[in-house]
């Protein structure tokens, strides 16, 4: 059977833009959906990276006025992706974050410039681009939320629309006055529509509108539905229950491979663990840390944010030394986060060493010389360092929450039995709790045996995108069907 065409919608794409993981499932997603019969193409707007490697782009549509500006969707084919990009200058032609400037601060348009990615996501599926006519958009979190609300307001006949939520915490909110600049009809602001607290509210529009809602894990999805996850949108989440569903996410399982990884020093597979030893080590000198064998080292890659818990983490770092471990941890984010941390290291110098910034070679190291690997977040819709953790044998230790406790299996008694555990979960998210498996953790390091089972089992796990592309390309065509 011919599978659908989808049209993606995304803010953010790895390798051509990035600052978490909506990139790296925007960037993996369509080619794992090629081999479900599914053909994607994606919409992203048109950074000065983005069109830089977009390379020889084909005009296939022009705007004479945009959301105030003149602005083409060129298609192009870049990092093995069928690409649309929004080139619009005005709004996109600027160097760094996509979402903040100079100054740190949000950009003072984010309004115009995101629902000009969504309107043109509207237009290509009306038909504005005669080559490509979707049968369903499929928005990606707050910045493509309003394509759904332009479909749905301009009437049939449009394609299905399908709404993704990777975060609740990001949501787009913005002011009322902006209903009209933005093309949105008076009646549009309403309860059932855009409104939200009396604002317009993007994630919320999405989530009204779109015809199927998706979140990145199943129990994200009812945790959402629950007044302490749901930041305000679970009565509305409630409401819509029945088009709403969680898939897991997957990850590059070619790009994170620990048998091909140009960033290890040593590569290795379930069969040459002793291997990550030199890892270990390559990775103890990068962060400064004594070359110690001896001594459990706990790895860290993370956003520094409340959502992360990472000042959970910094109350217990003093435990993880007493304890004998050490940590290295790769991140960026809130600046009394990084003093913080920065503190730590100056506390215990050869136990805790830290990188400041976004490094992918050294995200690659961490998982692949680490013995354990922490993710004490208070929330988590999905989580993708945990799964790359377990592709490299990096005991993940995590917080039971959304798809972190969907992924990792407690290696609890009756698990080791069955041989089934290959990480550690713990809750509530409190320093006590933290330290208290953190001690779990190391004993179970010390003993070489228990823990050698548990790295088979990480690395056995499967965390690609086959079954999670299998479950969208169903969704997709039971919305073609009809039968949503
Ligand atoms: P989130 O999107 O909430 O930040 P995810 O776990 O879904 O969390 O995805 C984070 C992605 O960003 C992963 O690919 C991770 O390796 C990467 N990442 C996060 N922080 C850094 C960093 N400082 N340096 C390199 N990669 C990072
Ligand atoms: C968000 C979430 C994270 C999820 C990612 C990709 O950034 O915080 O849990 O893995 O999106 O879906």
């Amino acid at each position: 059977m011919k599978g659908p065409l989808v049209l993606s919608v995304a803010s953010e794409v790895f390798p051509l833009a990035k600052t978490g993981g909506l990139a790296d499932v925007a960037g993996a997603l369509p080619p794992a959906l090629a081999a479900e019969g599914v053909a994607v193409r994606t919409l992203l707007p048109g950074y000065p990276a983005v069109l830089k490697a977009a390379g020889a782009a084909q005009p296939v549509h022009t705007y004479d006025s945009l959301q105030g500006g003149r602005a083409r969707i060129l298609a192009a084919r870049a990092a093995g992706l069928d690409l649309f990009v929004l080139e619009a200058p005005h709004l996109y032609d600027r160097p760094g974050n996509p979402y903040v400037g100079p100054d740190g601060k949000d950009w003072p348009d984010n309004a115009p410039r995101f629902a000009a990615l969504a309107k043109a996501a509207a237009d290509i599926g009306r038909g504005a681009v005669r080559a490509f006519v979707p049968d369903i958009v499929h928005a990606h979190d707050w910045q493509a939320g309003l394509a759904p609300a332009y479909l749905h307001y301009r009437g049939e006949p449009r394609p299905r629309t399908v709404m993704t939520v990777h975060n609740l915490s990001f949501q787009g909110q913005f002011p009322a006055e902006l209903l009209a600049p933005l093309g949105l009809p008076p009646h549009a602001f309403s309860m059932e529509g855009v409104e939200y607290y009396g604002t317009i509210g993007f994630l919320k529009a999405g989530i009204a509108l779109a015809d199927r809602i998706t979140t990145v894990s199943p129990r994200y999805a009812m945790e959402i539905r629950t007044p302490e996850f749901g930041m305000g949108l679970d009565g509305l989440l409630r409401s819509r229950a029945g088009v709403l569903s969680g898939i897991l996410n997957g990850i590059d399982t070619e790009y994170w491979d620990p048998a091909k990884d140009p960033h290890l020093v040593q590569r290795f597979d379930a069969r040459t663990l002793a291997r990550r030893q030199a890892n270990k080590a390559a990775l103890q000198a990068r962060f400064g840390l004594e070359p110690l064998a001896d001594a459990p080292l706990f790895g860290v890659v993370s956003r520094l944010t409340w959502q992360k818990g990472m000042d959970v983490l910094l109350e217990a770092v003093d435990d993880l030394v007493a304890l004998g471990g050490q940590l290295a941890l790769v991140g960026s984010g809130e600046a009394a986060l990084e003093g913080g941390l920065a503190a730590a290291a100056a506390r215990h110098p050869g136990r805790v060493g830290i990188l400041i910034g976004f490094d992918e070679g050294a995200a690659h190291l961490v998982q692949g010389g680490a013995d354990a690997f922490l993710v004490p977040s208070r929330f988590e819709p999905c989580g993708l360092t945990q799964l790359c953790a377990l592709r490299y044998g990096a005991i993940p230790v995590v917080a039971r929450v959304g798809g972190l406790a969907d992924t990792v299996i407690d290696a609890n008694e009756m698990a080791l039995v069955a041989s089934a555990g290959n990480g550690l979960q713990f809750a509530p998210v409190t320093r006590e709790a933290l330290v208290l498996t953190l001690e779990r953790a190391v004993g179970l390091w010390r003993d070489r045996d228990t823990w050698t089972r548990l790295q088979q089992h990480a690395m056995a796990a499967d965390v690609g995108w086959r079954r999670p592309a299998g479950q969208y390309a169903a969704l997709y065509r039971q919305l073609v069907a009809g039968a949503a």
